[in-house]
């Protein structure tokens, strides 16, 4: 027995990384999944697009009965020191990974709301913010702004619906072993930064996208029934605090 058998989830950002992940251990777990991307997924839409978005979660409604999971993973990396960030790429990061978790928010609630209670719920969202959503990083700007918006709109949201037996949640991943992380390492200098940066997970590692498929996956689950608008950070003990070189001094590794 999977733990989302029968249940109904769309994931966005589904052709690749940690939406695909999603997708593949939902499947795994029982559930209908219909994914979500520009292309490569079973729908092709951009998750700004507000008409494209009520219509495909209609055809979801139209052909399975129901909406009981959304775990929105579409997004783009960006970002950049504010001093060089022209408005036009601010507004693109803001618009995929903030506007974006609205206009996917705002129809998977729409549609919720109109379904009966099953399982004690109408139904369960997960949106994908980051660490960077919970802290600044060096040259995050747009990215960091667009990842805490994310984070209070969760918590905005848990508080509107968590009458209705809606469920909305974050995820606030560490950084992940992904085609946008290896974009961004393959940017120019960024090779001797990307030691650093897994050293700064306690686990001394980067993640991988199945690692946050799993919190994804307990998020949608009845195991986290009473689990609403928390930003859950799955990220190796990135958040948890620093190391100045003491462990070496006490024999640690
Ligand atoms: N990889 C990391 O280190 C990391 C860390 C923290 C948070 N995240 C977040 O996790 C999510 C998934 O990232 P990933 O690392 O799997 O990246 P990825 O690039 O592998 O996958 C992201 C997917 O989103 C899709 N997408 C982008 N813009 C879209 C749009 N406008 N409409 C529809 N689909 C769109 C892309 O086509 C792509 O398939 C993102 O929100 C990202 O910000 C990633």
């Amino acid at each position: 027995m999977g733990r989302m058998d029968g249940k109904v989830a769309v994931v966005t950002g589904a052709a690749s990384g940690i939406g695909a992940a999603t997708t593949d251990r939902f499947r795994e777990e029982g559930a209908i999944v219909i994914g979500w991307d520009l292309d490569g997924a079973e729908v092709d839409l951009d998750v700004r697009d507000e008409d494209a978005v009520r219509g495909a979660f209609a055809d979801v409604v139209a052909a399975h009965g129901r909406l009981d999971a959304v775990v929105h993973a579409a997004g783009v990396a960006g970002g950049g020191p504010a001093h060089l960030v022209p408005v036009e790429e601010w507004d693109r990061v803001i618009s995929i990974n903030l506007t974006g978790t609205f206009v996917v928010g705002k129809h998977a609630v729409a549609v919720m709301l109109g379904q009966d209670v099953v399982d004690g719920e109408r139904g369960s969202i997960v949106n994908i913010a980051s660490v960077e959503g919970l802290a600044g990083t060096e040259g995050g700007s747009s990215y960091n702004a667009a990842k805490g918006g994310v984070v209070i709109l969760t918590k905005n949201m848990a508080i509107d619906f968590g009458r209705s037996a809606i469920r909305v949640n974050a995820v606030c991943p560490g950084f992940i072993d992904t085609p946008m992380l290896r974009g961004v390492f393959e940017m120019e200098g960024m090779g001797p930064i990307q030691d650093d940066i897994a050293a700064a997970h306690q686990l001394g590692r980067l993640g991988r996208p199945e690692e946050i498929a799993a919190s994804c996956l307990f998020l949608c689950s009845s195991d986290a029934s009473f689990v609403t608008g928390v930003s859950l950070p799955v990220d190796g003990g990135y958040t948890a605090g620093h190391r100045h070189g003491v462990s070496e001094l006490m024999g640690l590794a």
